[in-house]
């Protein structure tokens, strides 16, 4: 179902309201089943047993390839945009991305992956990554990509968590002007993970040197490539688990979310074709990595789900030159081009003659996603890269909705600079006040709130794996009956959306979300710290950077100060991964608590931007004369 114009935007917006069931059952239709589902959906956010198209049975690779193949199996599924530019870009059609998908299918049959098996992903954004979780659905194993920027601790954390049996993985993976040896780490990691049985290494780099251990490690190219073209679906129930992706939480160590196969296949597609209305031969790019469910939803599903073509880019924004982006929009006459505001600033930050010469004319859509995009990147992506002529989709959505819930549909609705506009039909978004109340937004009314999600979507992940009662209290607790974003929001007189940030521990780091309580524990660890609190705040490129303030074991001098910090952040690094790096470290005697123990991170957060004027109520504090320490230090 494609919306064509404002006014079906409205019927359906009604329809969706007023029939919620029949307007998904529209959606469901375009796609091939196995079995008809006996309910549209069922559950609530109650009882949290949601489910969609009970009852249907399907495999979602047969709507990705064997569905296109029937209509243009020549057509161009995946352009290749390798590392480095001088490598010609790679086309797979869509009857070499079944062929291919088929023999890593069957490749992993003969590892032994049966249906329900959890299949584990750590590569670089190569081709084979992408057939990989192809492969894996074809065959009924949920996967589970693994970002390749994660550190061998970080790894070994999730595939401990889900007990995944099997790993596909890279030799090395090439980003910029880097060589990362993927193979390494996960040589490390598994030091630590008995359940892993069989790792499958795609060479990525072939001249480096590896390590291998026989019985456990094959060749992509021995196993893979001698496989048969044909792999026929394995049939699955609608609620059948069809990837986990770890995300960070406001408390704890990263959780698993579980999307199913139907919900998520109707969700990726239905909003893919809604937000950004692609034509026939349009190619759209996204610059996500797999490792996030932007790379999950609107690289590979959508996109392919809607039969269009996709480009998937291995290197960086700035290699070889910050020009890279423009270069390739030109080199591949890009239609639809989707980003991070943390790349658009990184690219501002560079400045304009990077996109001297560009002629960017075949660009027709921008979007923006991972976090609130500020006033003057949306002017100068709107200015310098749209010419002024493309609309900016600024899609609001999380790992948890699956796909977008917010957003302009591109020439249908209009698009407003720093504002996600409108829900999408079927999505009902709602403000809640500080007592907890929905606010009843009305037409011409301002409101701001916590935003909560008030009916369930095909698209929201169904649990956190292997802990439901987790995923119940983090989503459902605060709000009885509505789903709970970790965001809060304004609502203008006209009813858009202004995302306004995370209202919960959770810090945007560049569009990545990090826990500060997964930060912390990495902290203390070390040996100096006795305690720490950790918080975001505004950071003129990546959105949000991180910052620690830290109560030491003994007293340290300032220049210790700045070594403990590169200490620190080593030890991040090897724990999680480089994109949990500290900013500033500032060694306290205490930090302000409330009576209950719960550091008061909003207060902190206020020092680190220099905010001292409106630090809020600090009375209730366990220590209220901490406050003036910390801002005497800071100055
Ligand atoms: C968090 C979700 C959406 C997929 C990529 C990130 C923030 C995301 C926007 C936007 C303002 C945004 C929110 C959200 N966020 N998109 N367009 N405007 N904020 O997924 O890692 O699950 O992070 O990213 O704070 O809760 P994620």
């Amino acid at each position: 179902m494609q919306i064509k114009d404002l006014g079906q935007f409205h019927e359906m917006t009604n329809l969706a309201k007023n029939s919620p069931e029949f307007f998904w059952e529209q959606i469901a239709k375009t796609f091939v089943w196995k079995k008809n589902w006996h309910k549209i959906s069922s559950g609530n956010f109650n009882q949290l047993d949601i489910k969609w198209f009970p009852g249907a049975e399907l495999n979602i690779t047969e709507n990705i390839l064997d569905r296109h193949l029937k209509t243009h199996p020549q057509k161009c599924a995946l352009i290749f945009l390798a590392n480095n530019p001088s490598d010609l870009p790679l086309k797979i059609s869509y009857q070499e991305l079944h062929d291919r998908v088929c023999q890593a299918a069957n490749a992993l049959k003969n590892l032994g992956v049966k249906k329900g098996d959890i299949v584990t992903l750590y590569m670089g954004m190569v081709p084979e990554l992408f057939i990989s979780v192809l492969a894996a659905a074809r065959i009924g194993a949920t996967f589970s990509v693994v970002f390749g920027g994660f550190s061998a601790q970080s790894l070994a954390g999730r595939i401990n968590n889900s007990k995944s049996q099997f790993l596909i993985t890279s030799d090395f993976s090439l980003r910029g002007d880097k060589i990362i040896p993927l193979k390494a780490v996960v040589d490390e990691a598994l030091k630590e993970c008995p359940s892993v049985k069989s790792v499958l290494i795609h060479q990525r780099y072939p001249d480096g040197i590896i390590d291998l251990i026989s019985g456990r490690d094959f060749f992509w190219k021995d196993t893979v490539e001698k496989a048969q073209t044909i792999c026929p679906p394995e049939y699955v129930d609608a609620e059948h688990p069809l990837f986990i992706l770890y995300t960070s939480g406001s408390t704890g160590s990263p959780k698993g979310l579980v999307h199913t196969t139907a919900g998520y296949m109707c969700y990726a597609q239905y909003t893919f074709s809604n937000v950004f209305q692609m034509a026939a031969d349009d190619i759209f790019w996204c610059t996500a990595d797999l490792g996030w469910i932007t790379g999950h939803s609107y690289v590979t599903f959508g996109p392919l789900l809607a039969g269009h073509t996709t480009v998937m880019f291995e290197g960086i924004p700035t290699f070889p030159t910050p020009a890279r982006f423009w270069e390739e929009i030109d080199r591949l006459g890009v239609t639809h081009f989707y980003t991070a505001p943390t790349a658009i600033r990184a690219l501002q930050a560079q400045g304009t003659k990077w996109l001297e010469n560009k002629k960017l004319d075949s660009l027709k859509v921008l979007g923006s996603v991972g976090e609130p995009i500020n006033e003057e990147a949306w002017e100068w992506y709107h200015t310098h890269v749209g010419l002024k002529r493309c609309p900016i989709v600024d899609t609001w959505w999380q790992t948890e909705t699956g796909g977008i819930m917010i957003s302009a549909l591109a020439n249908i609705t209009p698009s407003i600079p720093t504002f996600a506009t409108l829900p999408l039909p079927g999505i009902f978004p709602v403000l809640m006040d500080a007592d907890g109340r929905e606010i009843a937004w009305k037409k011409g009314q301002e409101a701001e709130g916590n935003l909560c999600i008030k009916h369930p979507w095909p698209g929201i992940a169904r649990s956190i794996f292997g802990d439901h009662n987790r995923y119940s209290e983090n989503y459902f607790k605060a709000y009885p009956g509505y789903y709970f974003t970790g965001d809060g929001a304004k609502i203008d007189a006209h009813g858009n959306f202004r995302i306004t940030g995370r209202v919960d521990d959770v810090v945007n780091v560049s569009g990545h979300r990090i826990g500060t309580a997964e930060v912390e524990d990495v902290l203390n660890r070390h040996p100096f710290i006795v305690e720490s609190a950790v918080i975001g705040a505004a950071h003129a490129i990546k959105g949000q950077g991180l910052h620690a303030f830290c109560i030491p074991q003994k007293s340290i001098s300032p220049n210790e100060e700045l070594a403990i910090l590169n200490e620190v952040n080593q030890l991040l690094t090897k724990e999680i991964g480089a994109i949990a790096k500290i900013e500033s470290l500032q060694i306290v005697t205490d930090l302000p608590k409330t009576r209950s123990g719960k550091i008061m991170r909003r207060i902190l957060r206020k020092i680190v931007e220099n905010d001292f004027s409106n630090l809020g109520d600090t009375s209730t504090l366990l220590n209220p004369l901490i406050v003036q320490q910390l801002i005497d230090k800071r100055k």
